[in-house]
């Protein structure tokens, strides 16, 4: 690996200061920004390669093939930011000349760096006013162009969208504004096929000279452009994505489009006392915790110190009132096992949908930190929580008279929370019915999908048979991309069967440890119809607990022991458990 940087570094300078690189672009930029040469720049000998200011604040991917974060912060920088030659820097994602000096506007220009996820300017000498290209910029998340001199009017930005912060500018006007306008604000406009097809060409003409270099690199040549016809691809999938329906411009006149009161409307699941302004939620300070191609979480806490977490998803599809009904419906459901929507909101560009934050976060972490030794996880707690799972997907899975079942389709760790007794709770639920089926398909290499894909049923046992592998063998399959079923399976297959569990399963449980064990790879059978039902599944581990439930009910173990049901519990039950049916 390290061979093939230094390689191809090399291969780029020798080829003339690097057209991937765009290093004559990236010196422009340097020299406007820093007309005092406070970074040392040796001017009239040879330029150095741009990837090896790297303790100056410049990074490269890890090819050493393009610029993707500036950072100059507290420099004493004192000159303009030439976006024209920054923006020709294909692959930046991050600038911040955050607390310098620097003077002039914040050139209209600098939406043409159209990768930019993050670009702070804060703390600056800038002044002119908020160039209203800014808001064309979609891949932008987080922009701070606060402590300046910025003067006039705010683009219509999406507060959504952005951590934005334009803080301290005491000039600028209009910095409350309503929210409709923010999120109708406008909308970038899709690409053209024509425009991607120029920049695929650009893409592969940067590439020309290199091919052409020198014969003895035309191996490390074919790798690379290999590289960025994957990337490529994977641009035109994020590009189709942008371009789906749920985008379209404004002038379109569509019927799910609801008056504009709707849109700023939170539709509450809680009690009067609970209930807050949307304007709230979004005035207050939000931490991202996690980030998916069309979904982005956030932990809020309001100004009275309640804390939420905060589902954004944008590009869902459907009707407006169909997704209304179907979360009215959800957001009325009550059971121990599933995390209750306090509110969502809905408009045409994406939903918000509110929960309370868990603070003991989710079975992802409870089991990572045991696999780091960071904790304990008993047996019994994993018996437990596996039965609380299975009683929430029970749940979910029943059918009523007015109503067809709604499969969840996001059965995976991240999305199980455990409350503060440490019990389950199925969070995200509703949803997935609305996914593009092309984006859910990008998701659908996770180990956690059944071979059909889709939303079933029988996809939501899949998935639940990969939870009880993964409590039973002390493994994760989300960050590992392990194929859990494929791997127990084939030790099962060489009678290996003991080696598949955990030591602390071994230690505590291995008679319960097999009939769990063969629960699990029922749930994980290759075909959907092969698959016992939730309520089967629920069965088979409730035996599995009352048999346990007798031995333990020694009686120096039985304050432990809480029952209910027959589902074993470690902890304390709530009083508000409801029976599964009962649809309150
Ligand atoms: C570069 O050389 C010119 C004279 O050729 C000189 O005036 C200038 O100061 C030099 N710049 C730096 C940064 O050394
Ligand atoms: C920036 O300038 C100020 C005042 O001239 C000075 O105190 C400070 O040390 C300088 N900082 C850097 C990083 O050069
Ligand atoms: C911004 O400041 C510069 C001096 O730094 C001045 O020349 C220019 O006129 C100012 N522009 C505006 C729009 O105020
Ligand atoms: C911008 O940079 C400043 C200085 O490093 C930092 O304090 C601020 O949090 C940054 N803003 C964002 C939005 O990250
Ligand atoms: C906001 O700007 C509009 C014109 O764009 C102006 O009429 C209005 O008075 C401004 N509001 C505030 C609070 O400055």
């Amino acid at each position: 690996m390290l061979i093939w940087v230094v390689f191809s570094s090399l291969l780029v300078m020798v080829c003339e200061g690097g057209q991937l690189l765009k290093s004559q672009f990236f010196f422009n930029f340097i020299q406007a920004v820093d007309p005092e040469n406070i970074l040392g720049i040796g001017w009239n000998g040879s330029l150095p390669h741009p990837c090896m200011l790297q303790r100056k604040g410049v990074k490269c991917n890890s090819q050493a093939e393009a610029i993707v974060d500036i950072r100059l912060e507290n420099l004493n920088l004192s000159g303009i930011i030439d976006a024209d030659s920054l923006c020709k820097l294909p692959f930046l994602r991050v600038v911040s000349l955050a607390k310098n000096l620097i003077r002039g506007s914040i050139p209209e220009s600098i939406s043409l760096c159209t990768s930019l996820t993050y670009l702070n300017l804060s703390s600056n000498l800038l002044n002119g006013s908020v160039p209203g290209a800014l808001t064309g910029m979609k891949n932008l998340r987080s922009l701070d162009i606060s402590h300046n001199h910025l003067l006039g009017k705010i683009p219509d930005f999406d507060k959504h969208l952005y951590k934005f912060s334009l803080k301290s500018n005491e000039f600028l006007v209009n910095e409350t504004r309503s929210l409709v306008t923010m999120s109708q604000g406008p909308s970038p406009k899709p690409e053209t096929s024509e425009a991607r097809h120029e920049k695929g060409i650009r893409i592969w003409a940067s590439y020309a000279p290199v091919v052409i270099c020198i014969g003895f690199f035309l191996l490390f040549a074919f790798f690379v452009n290999k590289k960025a016809v994957r990337s490529a691809k994977e641009k035109e999938i994020l590009k189709s994505l942008g371009a789906s329906p749920l985008k379209s411009p404004r002038t379109k006149t569509t019927d799910e489009v609801k008056p504009e009161k709707a849109c700023s409307e939170l539709v509450f699941f809680v009690g009067e006392h609970a209930r807050f302004r949307l304007e709230d939620l979004l005035e207050s300070a939000a931490d991202l915790q996690s980030q998916s191609l069309c979904s982005s979480l956030y932990k809020v806490t309001l100004k009275n110190d309640a804390v939420y977490a905060v589902k954004r998803v944008r590009k869902l599809q459907g009707g407006f009132e169909e997704f209304g009904q179907t979360m009215r419906r959800i957001g009325n459901l009550r059971h121990p096992n599933i995390l209750p929507l306090v509110c969502y909101n809905s408009s045409k560009e994406e939903k918000l949908l509110i929960y309370n934050y868990q603070r003991n976060g989710s079975l992802q972490t409870l089991l990572e930190n045991y696999i780091e030794g960071k904790r304990e996880f008993p047996w019994r707690h994993r018996l437990s929580i596996a039965c609380g799972i299975a009683r929430g997907l029970d749940f979910i899975h029943q059918k009523t008279d007015h109503w067809e079942s709604i499969p969840h389709g996001g059965i995976k760790l991240s999305n199980i929370l455990l409350n503060e007794n440490e019990e389950p709770l199925i969070s995200e639920y509703g949803y997935s019915k609305f996914l593009d089926p092309k984006t859910a398909s990008l998701y659908s290499s996770n180990g956690y999908t059944a071979p059909e894909r889709g939303l079933s049923e029988e996809g939501d046992v899949f998935s639940f048979g990969v939870i009880l592998l993964e409590l039973l063998t002390g493994k994760t399959v989300e960050k590992s991309a392990l194929d859990l079923p494929k791997w127990v399976k084939s030790m099962v297959r060489e009678e290996w069967t003991g080696e598949v569990f955990d030591k602390e399963v071994n230690r505590a449980a291995k008679q319960w440890a097999f009939p769990m064990l063969n629960i699990s790879l029922k749930c994980v059978a290759h075909f959907p119809e092969n698959r016992p039902s939730v309520a089967e599944v629920l069965e088979k581990i409730e035996e599995v607990v009352n048999a346990q439930g007798d031995i333990d009910a020694s009686p120096d173990s039985s304050i432990e022991s809480n029952y209910q049901d027959g589902c074993l519990l470690h902890t304390v039950i709530p009083e508000t458990w409801d029976t599964p049916g009962s649809n309150s």
